[in-house]
């Protein structure tokens, strides 16, 4: 079974091609159109997707070493994700199997993340066995879902206001850092001493407010935001400047604390074995040492994807599409898929 993926939902044109459940080709091409903006501008990542999706695609096929004939089925994500940016990848799609008759199949994005953990990203990759904690951590969503066996899922926290890559990615703009700042602060915490500063980790046992947090798997970064703002305001610009690295580090602590925290608490209420983590955040280096410290000490698995599987890529969009193959729950021969907006509103 050779499976096209596209994946065009924010601001990576992407195409891979998974051949009989291996990864001939994950085509990635980053947008820079959105330097100096300080975000993605969604009119500018449509155009971008537009002018780069039939190279992307035709690199993926070629790399995997195939032609397009050969593919069985296309895959692509039909949300959540900037709706311009996500019709681009989904018509091309849907015209693309509609001219070659072969079947379309519709992903959800933040689905394709959270089971990240089974893109056969090598011939001996392990995945989780029984039900395992997911957590879900990407620029516009902070998820914690309890995945059963069957692949059937019920999210049982989620972020009440910004998202985890959000908390990095706003906090490194007051800080000056260019977008998106998630990996810059990884780069600048990696010399920084963590304990600097203690900013506020919302809902956890550190927090000085909540007393009720045990047992609530929600999260909220919009605090951390605030101090963070509070925090600059209070020191001059040189000092900033000269302890940046202490800064980031102390800011990663605080976001990278509660992911682990959670995940383990939410890991142990419902008494399974093993944790993923996915998504962009899921790149960070203090995140996946913290979290792979955290489940050895609780003796949990833990499956986080290869740093290129993390962040956004379409070997996550046609893995979920052999997954849902594989259930009988793919394949049903339409072109005509509508994209949405927002995870839960509308799926396909
Ligand atoms: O999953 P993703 O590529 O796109 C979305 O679906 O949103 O996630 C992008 C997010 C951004 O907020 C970015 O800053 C963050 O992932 N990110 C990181 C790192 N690499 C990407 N955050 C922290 N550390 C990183 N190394
Ligand atoms: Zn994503």
């Amino acid at each position: 079974m050779n499976i096209l993926g596209i994946e065009t939902s924010c601001d990576e044109t992407s195409a891979a091609v998974l051949l009989d459940g291996k990864v001939g080709s994950n085509v990635i091409s980053s947008q820079l159109c959105h330097t100096g903006f300080g975000g993605v501008v969604p009119e500018l990542a449509s155009r971008e997707h537009e002018r780069m999706i039939v190279s992307i695609v035709e690199r993926a096929v070629t790399e995997a070493n195939i032609t397009k004939n050969e593919l069985d089925c296309i895959a692509a994500t039909a949300g959540p994700g900037l709706i311009g940016a996500v019709m681009v990848g989904l018509c091309f799609a849907e015209g693309m199997a509609f001219a070659l008759g072969i079947p379309f199949v519709p992903v959800n994005h933040i689905e394709a993340h959270m089971f990240s953990a089974f893109i056969p990203e090598s011939p001996d990759h392990q995945t989780p066995e029984g039900p395992f904690m997911a957590l879900t951590v990407s620029g516009g969503h902070t998820l914690l879902s309890l995945v059963q066996e069957d692949l059937s899922y019920e999210v049982i926290g989620r972020t009440l206001d910004d998202a985890a890559g959000e908390a990095f990615d706003k906090t490194g703009k007051m800080l000056g850092l260019a977008y998106p700042a998630g990996p810059v602060i990884d780069r600048l915490a990696a010399s920084g001493d963590p304990g600097f500063h203690d900013f506020p980790k919302a809902l956890t046992s550190q927090s000085q407010t909540s007393r009720n947090y045990r047992n609530n798997f929600d999260f909220s970064f919009s605090g951390l935001k605030t101090s963070v703002l509070t925090w600059l305001r209070k020191h001059p610009p040189e000092f900033i400047e000269a302890r940046l690295p202490d800064i980031a580090a102390s800011i990663q602590h605080a976001i990278v604390s509660v992911l682990v925290e959670k995940t383990i608490s939410a890991a142990q209420h419902y008494r399974v074995k093993a944790v993923s983590v996915a998504g962009g955040v899921s790149a960070n280096s203090a995140l996946r040492s913290a979290m792979q410290d955290a489940c050895l000490r609780h003796g949990m698995e833990l499956y986080i994807p290869g740093t290129v599987y993390s962040t956004d890529n379409a070997a996550m969009i046609a893995s979920l599409a052999a997954l849902m193959h594989a259930k009988g729950a793919a394949a049903k021969n339409r072109y005509d898929v509508a994209p949405f907006a927002s995870f839960g509103a509308r799926r396909p």
